[in-house]
């Protein structure tokens, strides 16, 4: 194999582009040719190819976003799609491809490695929903970036006696929640893993109150509620209503994804890119690096796909001890 591409898919997160330069300078420092796609899938369709560069990759590892732009891409996923992404990289002689992304990215690359074409993927999502490995690049910003956003929150609530209501991404997952619920000291979490009951949540916020508190902090996962986004809206009327105190919601969103990516983002972006381009080197196919237990892995899509997403909800539990 001498040439590879890389491509970032889905929803963007803070480390994409520091594993493109680790894929790029690896792939480099192993003798290959590299190309980067642009657009993800629909690059790949389109034959969108970027010949990269020890350069092209200057100057990104603490830049959030990803320098190849990110979509997601319906018609990749009818098979025309995949011939039609397969006889792009026929023509261009491209003999590997590695894919940075989440569930629904590494759906795609398992297709073409069906089809006999050699892809690895690398865990790329704020979600940290994928099964297979403990961790995925930038879960660790977008966590950090919640956090620093409810500690500011947490200053103007005190300020005005306030319960605010957080509502964080993480598509189906708790994991933003717990974390930054846990790492910002929030009163009660709500993730989509526990069950949730609103009574309780204001049965703890009145206790607080009773107890001298003067404001209280729930961080709400986006997929509590069957992924419906917004419902942290319902939950501070709710708690309104019921406690006549004043409730405020505020839905992070999108500031989640941007960012540079922290330091141990870069770290595992880069030890990812690196392991990924080794593989193919090695003649892996069809298998997404991971890590699990502090070791980096790498497991079959199908393998990993098996398996649930879990939380550790021990967590859950010690957040809810230490929040009374
Ligand atoms: O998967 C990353 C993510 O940010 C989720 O947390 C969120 O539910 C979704 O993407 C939002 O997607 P979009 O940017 O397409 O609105």
């Amino acid at each position: 194999m001498n040439k590879i591409a890389v491509l970032t898919s889905g929803g963007d997160a803070p480390g994409m582009n520091t594993a493109i330069r680790a894929v790029v300078r690896r792939g480099i420092f192993k003798g290959l040719d590299v190309f980067g796609v642009q657009n993800g899938y629909k690059g790949l369709m389109d034959g969108d190819f970027v010949s990269m560069n020890l350069g092209s990759v200057r100057d990104i590892i603490h830049r959030g976003g990803t320098i190849l732009q990110s979509t997601r891409c319906s018609e990749f996923k009818i098979a025309e799609g995949q011939q039609q992404a397969l006889a792009q990289l026929k023509k261009e002689g491209i003999g590997g491809l590695i894919v940075i992304g989440g569930n629904g990215s590494f759906e795609g690359a398992r297709k073409l490695t069906v089809e006999g074409f050699p892809t690895i993927g690398i865990p790329g999502t704020i979600d940290n929903d994928i099964a297979g490995t403990d961790y995925t690049i930038g879960f660790d910003t977008a966590v950090n970036t919640a956090v620093e956003a409810i500690d500011k929150i947490r200053d103007t609530a005190a300020s005005h006696e306030r319960t605010y209501v957080i509502e964080v991404m993480g598509r189906d997952a708790g994991d933003i929640a717990l974390w930054a619920g846990m790492c910002a000291g929030a009163e009660s979490i709500i993730i989509p893993e526990a069950d949730h009951d609103v009574e309780d949540v204001i049965d703890r916020i009145k206790q607080g109150y009773q107890r001298g508190k003067t404001h209280s902090i729930i961080v709400v996962a986006e997929g509590a509620f069957n992924g419906s986004v917004g419902k942290g809206i319902e939950i501070g009327r709710v708690i309104r209503e019921k406690t006549g105190f004043d409730t405020k919601v505020t839905i992070l969103g999108h500031l989640q994804r941007g960012g540079s990516p922290s330091a141990y983002d870069r770290m595992m972006s880069s030890q990812m890119g690196a392991k990924a381009v080794d593989l193919l080197v090695e003649g892996e196919k069809g298998v997404m690096v991971g890590l699990k237990n502090g070791k980096l892995i790498h497991s079959s899509f199908g393998e990993a796909a098996k398996d649930k997403h879990t939380i550790d909800l021990s967590i859950y539990h010690l957040a809810r001890s230490l929040s009374i």
